[in-house]
């Protein structure tokens, strides 16, 4: 996938080469959870892209939804490498869905800007901690390496919501005017 035009909405650095040698049922489980599941890389995917395509007259937030939509792909697509290395299947289904199908339901389908930004800044903040708690969990250097990188982007994304945060809904009012200062003199 082209990265091209993403770069200010990714940390800085390479993602690392996957190339995971030992296959871990438990592990891909857990991947699976990142990949598909209620808070995962595809419910990031949609719920970015959906807040891009009602966002029309905010052209910086709707860009930098779009565009932020296009590195959690991205995150998909080296999760699906490391979980097919691990003896896992990409498929979009985890074991939270019992109907084989990804739940659509999950996306936060608000229209406000206010609403997509809080909604999104959730998303991320939750995303990272369990992230955190899988690295906890595993015990592979090359699987850490990478949710370690993804982690990386995902606080890139919780700050450029944080700025929109600022901008669109804590912009400071215009300065009321203020009273002539006294002059000391009364009457
Ligand atoms: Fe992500």
């Amino acid at each position: 996938m082209s990265e091209i035009g993403t770069i200010q909405y990714r940390a800085n650095l390479p993602y690392p080469k996957i190339n995971i040698t030992q296959p871990n049922e438990e592990y891909a489980r857990l991947l699976m959870e990142d990949y598909c599941g209620a808070v995962s890389e595809l419910r990031a995917v949609l719920q970015y892209t959906y807040g891009s395509f009602v966002t029309d007259g905010y052209a910086d937030l709707k860009s930098a939804l779009r565009n932020i939509g296009i590195v959690e792909m991205l995150h998909l697509e080296l999760l699906s490498v490391a979980i097919i290395q691990l003896g896992g299947d990409p498929k979009f289904h985890t074991e939270d869905y019992p109907s084989e199908s990804y739940n659509c339901d999950d996306v936060v389908y608000v229209k406000t800007v206010n609403g997509i930004i809080l909604a999104n800044i959730e998303l991320e903040s939750i995303s990272i901690a369990n992230y955190r708690k899988h690295i906890a969990m595993i015990d592979d250097t090359q699987v850490n390496g990478l949710l370690e990188r993804i982690i990386l982007d995902e606080e890139v994304h919780y700050d450029i919501l944080n700025k929109f945060y600022v901008k669109y809904t804590l912009s400071p009012r215009p300065t009321p005017p203020q009273p002539p200062e006294s002059n000391g003199t009364v009457g």
